[in-house]
């Protein structure tokens, strides 16, 4: 393991199309002054039309800042971040704390999005019906978010992201609450998904299996301010299925990964 990282991130993607996401000299701080305490950056990062990244990193290393940013729900402090989209579908965003309306059934919560890009009340239903029996929630389509469990108020959260078809999905953590049985579920449905519809997509998480699993490429990010310090391409063709967890690569590059989060883990850790 000698060098800590053997395998610098790539200034462009090994793609001739443009990206779909660019950020160049990314920075964030918050606060002002003796105050301001630096949370990302600077990063440079590009995303290629179709490609599944995972971004790993500490806790507090700006994970969640740098996915806000991409939402354009926060400004960066330096740098620039864009997005080339196509046409006038939304990016759209999987909040780690859910974000979905305690107010609205189940199924005016996966319609919302479909209802604000006007999508005719009829298709809209039927689109966000599908949703939730892919999603295992045919059965609450009239429940209110409080009957649910916090894994199915999750996948609710991730059926309404998933039926507005995005351009580009920006997801934080958005399989953390569930039990490890549905994560794995959870996994693989999204594998299935993302390989049919190729949709871009840059994926927040903790687990080391879950950017393996899911991943044409896995960013490693330092401890804050969050820069990325490797990239490593999950050694699987596609399309892949879920039991490539069972495989000694998939092994390999999990120790391999957790070598290089260790220390950035416990110097977040020290400092904390
Ligand atoms: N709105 C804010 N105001 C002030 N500080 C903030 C704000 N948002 C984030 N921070 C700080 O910026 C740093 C990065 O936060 P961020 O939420 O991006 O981390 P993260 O990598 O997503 O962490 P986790 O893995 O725990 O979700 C943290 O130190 C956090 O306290
Ligand atoms: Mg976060």
């Amino acid at each position: 393991m000698g060098d800590p990282h053997p395998n610098p991130p790539q200034a462009t993607a090994p793609s001739v199309t443009a990206p779909k996401l660019r950020a160049h000299a990314l920075s964030r701080s918050f606060g002002r002054g003796t105050r301001a305490l630096a949370a990302l950056g600077p990063v440079d990062l590009d995303i290629a039309p179709g490609e599944f990244t995972c971004i790993v990193g500490p806790s507090g290393c700006g994970k969640s800042t740098l996915l806000r940013i991409a939402a354009g729900l926060l400004r960066p402090t330096a740098g620039e971040l864009s997005i080339r989209t196509a046409s006038p579908r939304p990016a759209a965003m999987i909040f780690q704390d859910y974000g979905i309306h305690d107010w609205k059934t189940v199924l005016a919560n996966v319609r919302f999005g479909l209802d604000i890009q006007r999508v005719p009340r009829r298709e809209a239903d039927a689109r966000a019906r599908d949703w939730l029996v892919r999603l295992g929630l045919a059965d609450f389509a009239g429940a209110y978010p409080a009957e649910l469990s916090g894994g199915m108020r999750q996948r609710v959260a991730i059926a309404r992201a998933l039926a507005v078809e995005p351009e580009i999905l920006l997801m934080d953590e958005p399989f953390a609450a569930l039990d490890a049985q549905l994560r794995t579920i959870m996994q693989d449905e999204l594998l299935d998904l993302t390989q049919t519809t190729r949709t871009t997509t840059l994926f927040i998480t903790h687990s080391l299996e879950e950017a393996i699993v899911l991943g044409d490429r896995v960013l490693v990010m330092s401890a804050r301010p969050g820069r990325i310090i490797a990239e490593h391409r999950p050694p699987f063709a596609r399309p892949r299925t879920g039991d490539i967890r069972s495989t000694p690569e998939f092994t390999a590059l999990k120790s391999e990964l957790w070598e290089l989060l260790r220390g950035e883990v416990r110097g977040e850790a020290a400092r904390a």
